[in-house]
């Protein structure tokens, strides 16, 4: 599909402004986001190595003085964006939101400079880049987990990436939305509201970032007092890969690890304390209202991205995501789509997306070869079906959300240059 190859590309750079990507080329997501300019910069690498680069020093000029690199960059301040730049009313020399994002960043780097030479002046820039995701990391460390436990907490459901995910129900369902909430969404008026989150979520989302700007995002004090705390396994699965892949290249780049290499050795350990044996599931916990949440959704499996050293575990696991999907559905639904919070089309409720299932192929390919390259055929089929489309339905592959979204085309092109 040479045609579909020379599409992707296209999709890239139509959504390409000055040194970033937008998510798509629509009025949903006007500005930068975290982990889509992470998965945006490895389809880049695969016919521009220099905007692959660019798209990640951009992204990094908006990091904070405190380390922590934001979920947006408002880049553009002309937009119908909520909450946009005066909502948040943050940043470090760019405007930008209070929270993060999955950091995926330097697993993504390390995937470039696997498969690419990089030249005398790559390779300074290259360095400056890793210096920066080394003080990335050690904000998460420092004051994501203040007990030192090896699992970083999310104060925002928009911090995980898949927002309204049924794993948000139950911490989001004590928040009491703040009174007298004056805003107007914008998301739902671009794309149908049937895919979007609700209004009542919505109101959360804002009830929480109320609080953390009122206490001026200073990570110490909204680690204790934000409404919304959570140990979220698909998010510690994720960073605890990204601490493998950056001591690595801390390693190639002969800069200093410890302390990455002393924090992957607790997370190895503790991520473990999140899996229940009789259940044979991972959960995620609420901090702040110290419970345990189960909620079967496929960021559970990002474990396998992990990469941990459990061969049990990693079997089971691979066991039971066989089982996430029935048969004649397309795979994998966001959320196993016999639970009673599965929705068709509503966002992170239910649909397919392409980096989720990205993340799963990851992680099987040194562990069961043969279905890792099912997955890759079904994620490849899926798109070459319907197009680059924001996600789609596990029951139809009907797509939904946002055209000519930057991801799925930055993948497709990742999925297809992989052998395995
Ligand atoms: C959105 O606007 O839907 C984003 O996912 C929030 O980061």
């Amino acid at each position: 599909m040479k045609n579909l190859i020379n599409k992707a590309k296209k999709t890239l750079l139509g959504n390409r402004k000055k040194g970033y990507t937008l998510p798509t080329n629509n009025k949903l997501y006007p500005a930068q986001w975290n982990w889509d300019s992470a998965f945006i910069a490895l389809g880049y690498s695969y016919f521009n190595l220099n905007y692959a680069l660019k798209e990640i020093q951009t992204l990094l000029d908006g990091q904070w003085k405190d380390g922590m690199v934001p979920h947006i960059l408002f880049h553009d301040t002309n937009n119908n964006y909520y909450p946009n730049h005066t909502a948040w009313n943050c940043g470090n020399k760019i405007h930008s939101s209070g929270i993060t994002q999955p950091p995926i960043l330097s697993s993504i780097l390390k995937e470039i400079l696997d498969n690419n030479k990089i030249n005398k002046n790559q390779f300074l820039t290259v360095k400056k880049i890793i210096k920066k995701i080394k003080k990335y990391h050690e904000w998460f460390i420092k004051f994501r987990d203040p007990k030192n436990s090896g699992l970083v907490s999310i104060l925002h459901p928009w911090e995980s990436g898949y927002d309204n995910s049924p794993i948000w129900d139950s911490p989001m369902k004590k928040i009491v939305i703040e009174k007298n909430l004056n805003y107007k969404r914008a998301d739902n008026k671009v794309v149908n509201p049937e895919y979007r989150p609700l209004n009542v979520d919505y109101d959360k989302y804002v009830t929480i970032k109320n609080k953390l700007k009122k206490h001026n995002y200073n990570p110490k004090t909204v680690f204790k007092l934000s409404l919304f705390n959570v140990v979220d396994v698909g998010f510690n699965s994720i960073f605890l890969k990204a601490n493998k892949d950056l001591a690595n290249l801390l390693d190639q780049f002969k800069l200093d690890k410890t302390v990455i290499s002393n924090y992957i050795k607790i997370t190895e350990k503790n991520l473990l304390k999140l899996y229940d044996k009789k259940k044979e599931t991972f959960f995620s916990k609420d901090l702040r209202h110290n419970r345990r949440i189960y909620v079967p959704s496929i960021s559970n499996y990002f474990v396998l991205f992990a990469d941990i050293n459990n061969n049990i575990i990693n079997k089971k696991l691979i066991k039971n995501l066989k089982k996430h999907n029935t048969k004649s559905e397309y795979f994998f639904s966001s959320i196993k789509s016999n639970h009673k919070s599965f929705e068709e089309k509503r966002y992170w409720r239910g649909p397919i997306w392409i980096n989720c299932n990205w993340l799963i192929y990851k992680g099987l390919k040194n562990k069961d070869e043969v279905y890792a390259n099912k997955v890759k055929k079904m994620t490849v089929q899926i798109i070459e079906k319907k197009g680059f489309y924001e996600y789609f339905s596990s029951r139809s592959c009907k797509p939904f959300g946002a055209k000519n979204f930057s991801w799925s085309a930055s993948l497709y092109l990742d999925l297809k240059n992989n052998k395995c």
